[in-house]
């Protein structure tokens, strides 16, 4: 069965799923516990290197699931066992291959921006889980964009098409859209 891709960011209004600094610690406990569930029942997390180093130990690994990273590194998962962190990398269809043969039929996509932006443009998100803050950062890491050394983040040009599939107000203002991407 092909893998299903669900993709789960938090993000402000204006589309910015962390501050120039790195930081997204405007997510809320209540946003985090559904996230842990989702990913509880897919059986799998996506991540993005930078995303990995950033919240290990806090975040990642995740319990009762599996925590891909993407990475060119080596050396980013060694220390972790190997049900536990894999690294994956690649194209992106090589790496749902990747997953795939380890038997997961869905997996929950967290990002961040630049990985985010490999599987949207290969047309690989079948879902999507977005939880808009009522913030605006006016700058920031984007939902899809790319790292450069000398220009920081910068956006991507990204087309998803979308139907909503339910819409929830959490609390202290969220409110969590789930949507299905049609191409
Ligand atoms: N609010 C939210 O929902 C949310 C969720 C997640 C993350 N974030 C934020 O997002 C920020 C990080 O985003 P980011 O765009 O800077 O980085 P990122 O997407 O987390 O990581 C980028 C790295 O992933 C690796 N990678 C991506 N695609 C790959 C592929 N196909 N094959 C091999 N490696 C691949 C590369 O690592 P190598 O250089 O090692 O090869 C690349 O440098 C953090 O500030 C984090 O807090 C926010």
């Amino acid at each position: 069965m092909p893998l299903k891709i669900i993709f789960y960011p938090a993000i402000s209004l204006d589309g910015y799923i962390a501050k120039s600094n790195g930081d997204s610690d405007w997510v809320t406990d209540e946003d985090e516990q559904i996230f842990a569930e989702e990913v509880a029942r897919a059986g799998c997390v996506i991540v993005g290197r930078r995303t990995f180093e950033q919240y290990k130990g806090k975040i990642y690994p995740m319990a009762n699931a599996t925590t891909f990273v993407c990475t060119s590194h080596k050396k980013v998962t060694q220390d972790y066992p190997a049900d536990q962190v894999v690294r994956v990398s690649g194209d992106v269809e090589d790496i749902v291959k990747q997953i795939e043969s380890r038997g997961f039929t869905s997996a929950i996509l967290s990002g961040g921006g630049d990985t985010n932006s490999w599987f949207a443009i290969a047309g690989l998100i079948d879902e999507m889980i977005v939880s808009v803050y009522p913030k605006m950062l006016g700058a920031g890491i984007g939902l899809f964009g790319r790292w450069d050394h000398e220009r920081g983040h910068f956006p991507i040009e990204v087309q998803l098409n979308l139907t909503l599939l339910n819409t929830r107000q959490l609390g202290d203002g969220v409110v969590q859209h789930r949507y299905k991407v049609i191409n």
